[in-house]
């Protein structure tokens, strides 16, 4: 059974350990994270932004899809299936879908707005059982189309959602979906421990979890990060593997261009990546 992320974030706000909502694009995407989660004894969030959800014909055809490859593995480990930035529309026809957490990300409205439509949002998926994410201060960079400056949330922005009473909350501190560049000035960790502290203890959300230094993550951990979301890493853990395959010729020994054999190594390599990362978040062993 597919459960909501409050207790699984909860969970690990209270044992210091963040645990990984991985993004989600097709089968293999779905299959290697289960799989990885179950061998880590990890408890995790399978996201889908909305490009990735059309591109799977739909958030009920994501839904059908996670919860049949979820029970035909039969993973036993918390699993959420959660929308990654969802627009108002989107939040409310994944309610409908059948997932089990939601994230509205309103941080491009004016503030009041954002206020707003995350009250009405919460409300609603708190009614159906499910966990819901909101977002203050822009995330860096590009994800499906939204561009970000990334600013640097506003803690009292923060402390007004917080309140409103939603489950985690994802607040720009510096952090940048996609590569990080060259000139990255890093996490910035005294944002984070304000928001933390003007939130009284909400989990927080980290974006933009590829390519982010193995200390500043276990820093940003122990300021209040309960939820890291890592989309970049695994696609390019999965073309890098691929392309070894092809360039290496292996497609075109045997019938190395069955899609089964094609797709293997990147799919290894997808699960090698979310264990080593849940090892690195410390969410690996808190579901045995
Ligand atoms: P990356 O693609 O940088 O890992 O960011 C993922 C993310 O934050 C999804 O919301």
């Amino acid at each position: 059974m597919l459960v909501s992320a409050t207790e699984i974030i909860n969970k690990a706000h209270e044992g210091h350990y963040a645990v990984g909502a991985f993004n989600i694009n097709n089968l293999e995407w779905i299959k290697s994270i289960l799989l990885a989660a179950e061998e880590a004894k990890s408890p995790v969030l399978v996201e889908v932004s909305e490009g990735a959800g059309k591109y799977m014909c739909g958030f009920k055809n994501v839904a059908a899809m996670v919860r049949g490859i979820h029970d035909y593995l039969g993973i036993t480990v918390p699993v959420a299936l959660h929308l990654d930035h969802g627009t108002y529309e989107g939040a409310k026809a994944c309610i409908e879908a059948g997932f089990t957490s939601i994230m509205f990300d309103g941080s491009h409205y004016p503030f009041e707005e954002n206020l707003e439509k995350s009250k009405e949002l919460i409300a609603a998926a708190h009614a159906h059982g499910m966990s819901i994410e909101c977002e203050v201060g822009g995330i860096g960079g590009e994800e499906d189309g939204t561009i970000s400056m990334g600013e640097l949330a506003d803690p009292q922005e923060c402390k007004k959602i917080a309140e409103l009473g939603v489950d985690f909350l994802a607040a720009g501190i510096g952090n940048i979906h996609g590569k990080y560049p060259a000139n990255w000035k890093g996490l910035n960790f005294e944002r984070l421990a304000e928001i933390q502290k003007a939130t009284n203890g909400k989990p927080l959300v980290l974006h933009g979890g590829s390519g982010i230094p193995e200390d500043q993550i276990k820093k940003a951990i122990s300021l209040g990060v309960s939820k890291i979301n890592v989309n970049t890493e695994l696609q390019l853990e999965f073309a890098a593997a691929t392309r070894k395959y092809i360039e290496e010729g292996k497609d075109l020994e045997g019938k190395g261009f069955d899609p089964r054999k094609l797709l293997k190594p990147g799919c290894d390599a997808i699960k090698a990546k979310v264990i080593a990362m849940m090892n690195i978040f410390g969410s690996a062993g808190k579901a045995e």
